[in-house]
């Protein structure tokens, strides 16, 4: 069967700072969805990629034409209310015969290929589902207002990222089971719900989440050593 991404780009990237949604900004010249969505189609093993665009019909016109000007099979659902949402009105779409399905954050603008390549390489040796992982830098301890109630193993930690990777019957019963009111923030936390197990494979520090202004200067900074 096929390979398909489906890519959340529906937010409005309230932590960016004022302006369009956070996929249609800026960086390098290109919207940061441009950079996202030209790496997957670049990998061998995807075979189509679908945008969950800004609800709004401008939202929707302007991810359509974006992607117009890009290679590959591509295509535009409007997004939802939350990412969760928009992951699963993408999902509803794809055609028949994907059976290995990636979900990637247009937020991961600078992700390279080798990740999405691992990530499906995980789902076709049999892991139903397959998340990218960080060792976690920062000593890391729980509070209670401003007072520390504990230190947390560090080692046993990971940082998250996308694509996340799953086989189709996987990933569709982990968001048939999904509670609408109470969004997860990935994909793999529905999996882990139901008590499947999830796989993890390593990450790379330039598939980091573009969420803060910060965040777009070091992306400027990973882009020009690039060029
Ligand atoms: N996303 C989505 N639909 C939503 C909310 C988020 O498709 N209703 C997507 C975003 O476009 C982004 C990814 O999910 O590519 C990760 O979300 P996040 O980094 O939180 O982006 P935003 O929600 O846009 O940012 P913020 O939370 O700062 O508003
Ligand atoms: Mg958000």
């Amino acid at each position: 069967g096929r390979v398909a991404v489906i890519v959340p780009a529906a937010g409005k990237g309230e932590r960016l700072g004022p302006g369009a949604p956070k996929a249609l900004r800026e960086l390098g010249g290109f919207p940061l969805l441009v950079h996202a969505v030209r790496t997957l189609v670049t990998a061998r093993s995807v075979d189509l990629v679908v945008v969950a665009a800004p609800p709004s019909a401008e939202g929707v016109a302007e991810v359509q034409r974006l992607l117009a000007d890009l290679p590959g099979d591509t295509r535009v659902v409007a997004g939802g209310d939350t990412r969760q949402e928009s992951v699963s009105l993408a999902l509803a779409t794809l055609p028949e015969d994907c059976d290995v399905v990636l979900v990637h954050d247009a937020a991961r603008a600078l992700t390279p290929v080798d990740v999405v390549e691992a990530v499906v390489a995980a789902v076709r040796d049999g892991a139903g589902a397959v998340i990218p992982v960080l060792p976690v830098a920062d000593t890391v301890k729980a509070v209670d207002g401003d007072l520390v109630t504990a230190t947390v193993d560090r080692s046993t930690l990971r940082a998250v990222q996308t694509p996340q990777g799953f086989t189709r019957d996987v990933l569709t019963k982990a968001h048939a089971a999904a509670d609408p009111t109470l969004p997860a923030t990935d994909d793999a936390g529905l999996v882990e719900a139901l008590g499947l197990p999830v796989r993890t494979v390593p990450g790379h520090a330039e598939a980091f989440k573009i969420t803060t202004p910060f965040d777009l200067v070091l992306a400027e900074a990973v882009l020009r050593r690039r060029r």
